[in-house]
């Protein structure tokens, strides 16, 4: 899609990076940096939205992030937990799809219970398509879908032959959302650390570094300008 020659992405991913170093920089706990993280989502969403973003895909909580210290990731989680709670009416008031993506078989029950609420609340809604990467690992959703192809090969539903990328991709739990034209990272680090390592082979990647909770819709700007000025440049390839 292009506004006044500006080529947009249909879908942004971003690693929201920098939130400890933002609290530490107030002299506050790491947790304090969440909180603020997570309290500008939702901005950023209508933002994305308003910008003619289509897919917007975040990542809240890796696999890896369980290693931290059990008060960080219990503040994780009530954050996370709450967020799944107000969303429901959010994502209404705001005609948003919200998917979660990532292994939630381990998460309390409840989490389980509002995350499916929320995806059958929304899944009609035709605005942004919002996803929330929770424990969610590039490496474990590759293992659980080579699991589930060579079940369904061992089976019989489909034959080893028919495995191709195409196919396997399927098994993915991005199935149903287009791969990232641009994924974004604050905070300065220039690494994947393991967030849709497969769906980002052809993706423009952006580092910036703004602390998360800075984010804003100018950083934002900034960041489709910069992936406008390479598509231009190089073309969709
Ligand atoms: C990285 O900052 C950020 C996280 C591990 C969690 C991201 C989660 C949120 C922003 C809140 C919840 C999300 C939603 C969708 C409501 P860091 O702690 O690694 O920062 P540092 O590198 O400065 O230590």
């Amino acid at each position: 899609m292009q506004v006044r020659d500006v080529v947009i992405p249909e879908h942004v991913a971003i690693i929201m990076d920098g939130n400890g170093r933002w609290a530490r920089k107030r002299m506050m706990p790491r947790t304090y940096g969440h909180a603020q993280g997570s309290r500008i989502v939702e901005q950023i969403c209508k933002d994305a939205y308003n910008m003619g973003i289509k897919y917007l895909t975040v990542y809240a909580f890796s696999t890896e992030n369980w290693r931290r210290p059990k008060s960080e990731v219990d503040e994780l989680m009530k954050l996370l937990r709450s967020y799944l709670a107000n969303s429901i009416k959010d994502s209404s008031k705001n005609n948003m799809k919200v998917r979660v993506i990532g292994d939630i078989s381990i998460l309390p029950d409840d989490m389980q219970s509002s995350i499916y609420e929320l995806e059958k609340a929304s899944e009609k809604n035709t605005g942004l398509q919002f996803t929330v990467a929770i424990n969610y690992g590039s490496r474990d959703e590759i293992v659980r879908a080579a699991r589930a192809a060579a079940r369904d090969a061992a089976e019989g539903r489909i034959s080893y032959d028919d495995i191709n990328e195409e196919l396997f991709s399927q098994y993915l739990d991005t199935r149903d959302i287009p791969e990232p034209d641009l994924l974004i990272r604050t905070s300065g680090e220039k690494r994947l650390s393991n967030f849709l390592m497969w769906q980002t082979a052809y993706t423009e990647l952006y580092f910036t570094d703004v602390l998360w909770p800075d984010f804003n819709k100018d950083e934002l700007a900034k960041a489709v300008q910069y992936y406008s000025s390479r598509t231009r440049k190089f073309g969709t390839v």
